[in-house]
């Protein structure tokens, strides 16, 4: 245990999901499905909405912004867990390690923030029609994903900064498929707690806080929609994708960060959840209900086959 004469850890073991060979061949069929789902679902959304001008609105503008946040979220721990699945010996280098982390947090804090204002942009629209355009200027639009881009990176910084001087000399194994901070704090060899408290307020209290700030701006839109009950089955379906989208995304976390039990095993199958299926389930929650998505879609599909105008 001390730091002076140790060998310095250059790479972590992951125990990965599951050591059964059934169960691997099912995660891996699952896995990989569900991978190339979320990245079609989401390549199309964002392409769909840059090349159709009816789609030219805030509210697409920030849905195909979050498609393009899940598209990273995907791609940070699923591949390589795809690809380990089968692996005995299932290695990650110390800088891919941080490298993981840090994507992790740079997206997921950009998307909290994304959805922040998704809610918002909802309010406006029903609660405030009248200003909606005003508010939401073209100049707003573009301000929106900047700031939400500058926090994640502040927040995702500041977690990296917190484990990147930790000494590594001993344990490397890690009982999980991806690199995250409470179980990587719990590896290093000097005492932890402070830092451990640390990332439990910073992540914790970020996720929780963002959660609560959504529920109760959706409850607020629900009320008022409630109140003047015009297009009320219209904004509902709206508004319960965007809830379903919301919860999904945060209940995962708010578990990982919150909980003091630590049960890895849950732990795990949990962030499969994060990791491929709320990117998957983005596109399709917004879109298959949404006309004019589709309708954009199916256009963008065919002006790839070559057609110049739907048949
Ligand atoms: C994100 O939103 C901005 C404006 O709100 C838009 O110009 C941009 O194209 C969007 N990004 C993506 C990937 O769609």
């Amino acid at each position: 245990m001390d730091g002076g004469n140790c060998s310095v850890v250059s790479e972590f073991v992951f125990l990965g999901l599951s050591n059964l060979w059934g169960i691997q061949l099912l995660l891996f069929l699952l896995s990989s499905v569900f991978y190339m789902a979320s990245v079609m679902g989401n390549l199309l959304i964002v392409f769909s909405v840059t090349a159709d001008s009816n789609l030219h609105s805030p509210m697409y503008f920030l849905l195909a912004n979050l498609s393009f946040l899940d598209l990273g979220v995907c791609s940070v721990a699923a591949p390589k867990m795809i690809y380990d699945l089968f692996r005995k010996h299932k290695t990650i280098s110390f800088g891919g390690c941080i490298a993981q982390i840090f994507f992790i947090h740079a997206i997921g804090g950009t998307e909290m923030v994304l959805l922040m204002a998704m809610a918002f942009d909802r309010y406006l629209a029903i609660c405030r029609p009248l200003h909606y355009l005003t508010i939401m200027s073209p100049r707003v639009c573009a301000i929106i994903p900047a700031t939400a881009w500058i926090l994640g990176l502040i927040h995702s910084v500041v977690q990296v900064a917190f484990v990147v001087h930790l000494p590594f000399c001993g344990p490397n194994v890690l009982n999980s498929f991806y690199c995250d901070l409470p179980q990587l704090i719990k590896l290093a060899c000097t005492e932890t707690n402070g830092l451990e408290f640390m990332v439990t307020a910073n992540s914790g209290l970020i996720s929780v806080g963002s959660f609560l700030v959504l529920v109760v701006s959706y409850i607020f839109i629900l009320v008022t929609v409630w109140k003047h009950s015009a297009g009320l089955s219209k904004a509902l379906s709206t508004l319960s994708a965007h809830v379903t989208v919301v919860v999904l995304f945060f209940g995962p976390l708010i578990f990982f960060y919150t909980w003091p039990f630590p049960s890895s095993n849950l732990d795990k199958f949990l962030a499969l959840f994060d990791a491929i299926l709320t990117p998957f389930l983005n596109p399709v929650i917004y879109s298959l209900r949404n006309k004019e998505m589709k309708a954009a879609m199916w256009k963008l599909c065919y002006q790839l086959l070559g057609y110049r105008k739907m048949p």
